[in-house]
């Protein structure tokens, strides 16, 4: 096993030799092993598992009891990349429970905690990577604040609001990010936000030219077939032969086959 800091370097080393960033998430042992040892190169706990994992409309739900319990699986899973995890909405509203919380997801084995906001969440982000702990910053479409905004909407489509990101991008690196996400951002804007930072930028639905790129393991795998977002395309159907194995094994269990 790499140590924290080994890791860490592979990490940033990624975007000075020009190598895209592999990030995927996972909520469970296999799917945190599997990714693992397909050689991913971040494995994110995302709150996103509030909806493909725990059937909640959105990740608004997600408490810092669910994250601990799905990043304690994926962790045993994952030997060699870095795991990341997600502070839930609610669990970083003041500097001193930010970094509470993100300290209890360290300690149930994230080597990076991620949280959504960029400048306005500076003091906590200040904090926590004053602790000395790794932050994975998020801006743009943020999904902990869906029900605010009603609904999930592009970011960086007047010239105020691309600025604002770019400030925002700005911000976090030089508050010592270990990568920003981006998500949902107009592709331009994302590669503008790319070029101006230090660090690894991820993007989600924001074009191609970020440092890397993000996708949630059950639109990737086909394994929630209720919904998938448009910019996510499904490698493999889970779902499909899921299905099908189940009906399979009613046929034969009925005596049908
Ligand atoms: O919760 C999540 O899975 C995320 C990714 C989509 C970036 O935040």
């Amino acid at each position: 096993m790499r140590s924290l800091s080994e890791k860490l370097t592979a990490f940033r080393l990624l975007k000075r030799t020009g190598e895209k960033v592999g990030m995927l998430t996972a909520a469970d042992y296999p799917t945190g092993r599997l990714l693992d040892e397909a050689g991913v190169d971040f494995v994110l706990v995302g709150d996103s598992l509030g909806m493909v994992v725990l059937g909640y409309p959105d990740t608004v739900e997600v408490t810092m009891a669910d994250m601990v319990h799905h990043l304690r699986a994926v962790r045993r899973g994952v030997e060699r990349a870095l795991v990341g995890a997600d502070l839930p909405w609610h669990s970083y509203e003041t500097p001193e429970q930010a970094l509470e919380n993100a300290r209890v997801l360290v300690e149930a084995g994230a080597d990076a905690v991620k949280l959504e906001g960029g400048r306005v969440m500076l003091p906590q982000i200040e904090a926590i990577i004053g602790a000395g702990i790794p932050l994975v910053g998020h801006i743009g479409m943020l999904p902990q604040s869906v029900r605010e905004e009603g609904g999930y909407k592009k970011k960086g489509r007047t010239e105020v609001e691309a600025a604002g990101l770019v400030e925002d991008a700005k911000a976090l690196d030089r508050a010592g990010a270990l990568a920003i996400v981006l998500e949902g951002i107009v592709p331009a804007v994302a590669a503008e936000i790319t070029a101006s930072v230090g660090c690894a930028t991820v993007g989600i639905g924001s074009g191609v030219d970020c440092d890397g790129q993000v996708l949630v393991t059950a639109d990737l795998v086909g394994g929630f077939p209720w919904f998938r977002p448009p910019f996510a395309k499904a490698r493999a159907d889970v779902a499909g032969s899921v299905s099908g194995a189940v009906r399979e094994y009613l046929a034969v269990v009925k005596g049908e086959l």
